[in-house]
């Protein structure tokens, strides 16, 4: 892995430039998309993409379009130099961070959305925020026209709605998702901790735990109805705002597990400042 310090460029036709060498010397390029206030969980999707390409391009950008009217984007941590010096000891060869004047020159004019799975679970509780997703992924997916890009898992539903996209408009791109890196106290580690307090923070794990109970009872064939109702008790008594905690098809988030042969469970809370958000992917073929 060559980990020379990466180039920060900030407009479309700049990066455009910079990938037509690469391609020229046969480089497969590998994207990774994130806002930026970089930690762990980031930096392994990096490792995952230089595993699959030979240029490593990351994006930092606060979509301002994915962010709902009361939501954090003002707030939102913008650490951009401490980002760069942490992929600095990375295999990423190009940073792109754009102003949202060059993301959105004209405004809004088109969007993409992916209407069923969208509006269902954290698109229920943010409404247009996956259209703001899926809108910025499409539009950095064709400045960069990556080989590869990689996502996380600990976004699951915002991977589906991007497969979904994918696969419907026939992108020329292989979607990768990556397992989700956790704090030694299995907190999925996440930009928004650190709106969390010390005591938040202990809190807030009880959320892996929860949900790997709810695996080992669904690889044990229970029904659910009850164990589902007493883990919602618990995670309000200990504190979180429960937007939900649900368990569907991994690979149809429109279904319940029932029939599937891999399940989902899913939950997502506020806790203080921050919305957490979590999942447990759990193979049900041998039950
Ligand atoms: P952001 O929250 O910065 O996340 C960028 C990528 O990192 C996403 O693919 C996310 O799933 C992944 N990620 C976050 N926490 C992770 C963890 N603990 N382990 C592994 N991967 C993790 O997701 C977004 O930004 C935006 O919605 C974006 C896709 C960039 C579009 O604006």
């Amino acid at each position: 892995m060559s980990t020379n310090t990466p180039r920060i460029i900030n407009t479309v036709s700049a990066l455009r430039e910079e990938l037509n060498r690469a391609r020229r010397d046969k480089q497969r390029i590998g994207f990774v998309p994130t806002m930026g206030n970089l930690h762990q969980g980031h930096l392994d999707l990096v490792a995952r993409a230089a595993e699959l390409s030979e240029c490593v391009v990351v994006s930092i950008f606060v979509n301002p379009m994915q962010f709902g009217p009361h939501e954090d984007f003002d707030a939102y941590p913008r650490t951009l130099d401490v980002d760069c010096q942490a992929l600095n000891a990375t295999a990423c060869a190009i940073v792109f961070a754009p102003t949202v004047r060059e993301m959105y020159p004209e405004g809004v004019n088109t969007e993409i959305d992916v209407p069923k799975l969208s509006t269902i679970l954290c698109g229920h509780h943010r409404p247009g925020h996956f259209k703001g997703v899926a809108t910025v992924v499409n539009k950095l997916l064709n400045i960069v026209q990556p080989d590869i890009a990689v996502f996380g898992n600990k976004d699951y539903q915002q991977l589906q709605v991007i497969r979904t996209m994918v696969s419907d408009l026939l992108m020329p791109v292989e979607i990768v998702g990556a397992d989700t890196t956790r704090e030694g106290s299995g907190l999925a580690m996440s930009s928004r901790n650190a709106y969390l307090t010390d005591a938040e923070r202990t809190t807030a794990a009880l959320l892996y735990a929860c949900l790997n109970r709810l695996g080992v009872a669904l690889q044990n064939g229970d029904k659910m109805g009850v164990h589902l109702k007493q883990e919602r008790d618990q995670l309000r008594q200990a504190g979180f705002d429960l937007d939900y905690l649900e368990i569907r098809d991994a690979d149809d988030l429109t279904r319940g597990a029932e029939e599937a042969s891999r399940a989902v469970i899913l939950v997502a809370a506020r806790l203080g400042k921050a919305r957490l958000i979590d999942n447990l992917v759990v193979d049900l073929s041998a039950v």
